[in-house]
């Protein structure tokens, strides 16, 4: 029986164990996949033991995600980059590997939701600079991106992600981030306003070309203020819940051994499972 699961704190909330148990049905893999509440104070010695365990991997989640990065014997680019690790393997000589997913979960939900190859082509607006937004800029840098800008109300952290990932970023004033949308090819929530709970984000899309794309990385509600305010003007929209799924494609293809796909039935046991 191969073994993983999500370390996080708490973690009962987390939707991991339904992806990943999808993928074990669908693909009759002997296996488990379960959620392992490990408190930060003992975050070493609970992820040391796990390999011990015979544990394959698992996914990190929030608080951990960081404190990941500082323990693992080797990391990816991604992780490098983000400094925050969501996929670890337990490597045969018992080293841990760690990977950052979100990103490319990020990029192939785009890809998959828009039913194209490639990202949109032309200036992206990020909105945000989290430790979403870390991944997001990333990717759209990954990808080829022309040109990013990068709005976030707190001006200075957005600054610090643009100065520490490089590239080709500018940052737009928190203000005026609906002010200048006419080239603007794609916009990307990585803030959580919109979430359930939270206030809607303040955007106005009335200078946005008709042919450009919005996406919010929250899921929950699945389709936004903003996503519905956008899908009434015509855009093509694309919601955060496959970010979800496909960030969680290569951790399962790297302990189970297939390369799952983020199928519709997939999609919508999340969408019931999120209660909506
Ligand atoms: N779809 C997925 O797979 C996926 C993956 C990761 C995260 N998410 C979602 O993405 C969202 C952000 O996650 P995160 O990890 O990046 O969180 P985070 O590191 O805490 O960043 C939160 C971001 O939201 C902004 N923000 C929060 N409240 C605001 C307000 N009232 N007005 C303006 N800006 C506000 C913050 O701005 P300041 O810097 O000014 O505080 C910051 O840019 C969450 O809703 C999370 O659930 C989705």
């Amino acid at each position: 029986m191969i073994r993983a699961g999500v370390v996080g704190w708490p973690v009962g909330h987390s939707l991991s164990p339904k992806l990943h148990g999808y993928w074990l049905e669908k693909y009759s893999i002997d296996g488990e996949y379960v959620k392992i509440p490990v408190d930060p104070g003992d975050f070493e010695a609970g992820i040391r033991a796990l390999a011990g365990r015979g544990f394959s991997g698992f996914n990190v989640t929030v608080p951990h995600k960081e404190a990941a990065f500082g323990l693992m014997d080797e990391v990816d680019s991604a992780a490098k980059r983000l400094r925050a690790v969501n996929t670890v393997t337990v490597r045969p000589d018992g080293g841990l590997h760690g990977a950052n997913t979100d990103g490319f979960g990020f990029a192939e939900n785009l890809k998959a939701g828009l039913g194209r190859p490639a990202l949109p082509e032309g200036p992206a607006l990020v909105i945000g600079a989290g430790g979403a937004a870390r991944a997001v800029v990333g990717a759209l840098m990954d990808e080829g991106a022309d040109h990013i800008r990068l709005a976030n109300r707190t001006a200075e952290r957005a600054e610090r992600l643009a100065a520490e990932l490089g590239g080709p970023i500018s940052i737009v004033d928190w203000d005026r981030r609906d002010g200048e949308l006419a080239d603007v090819a794609l916009v990307v929530n990585c803030t959580s306003l919109g979430m359930a709970g939270s206030p809607p984000l303040e955007f106005s899309l009335s200078g946005l070309a008709p042919d450009a794309v919005v996406t919010d990385i929250v899921y929950a509600p699945l389709e936004t203020p903003l996503l519905a305010a956008a899908r009434a003007r015509g855009h093509r929209t694309v919601d955060g819940l496959g970010m979800l799924l496909h960030q969680g494609r290569p951790g399962f293809e790297r302990w189970f051994g297939v390369a799952p796909e983020v199928d519709g039935r997939l999609r919508a046991r999340m969408v019931e499972a999120l209660g909506q």
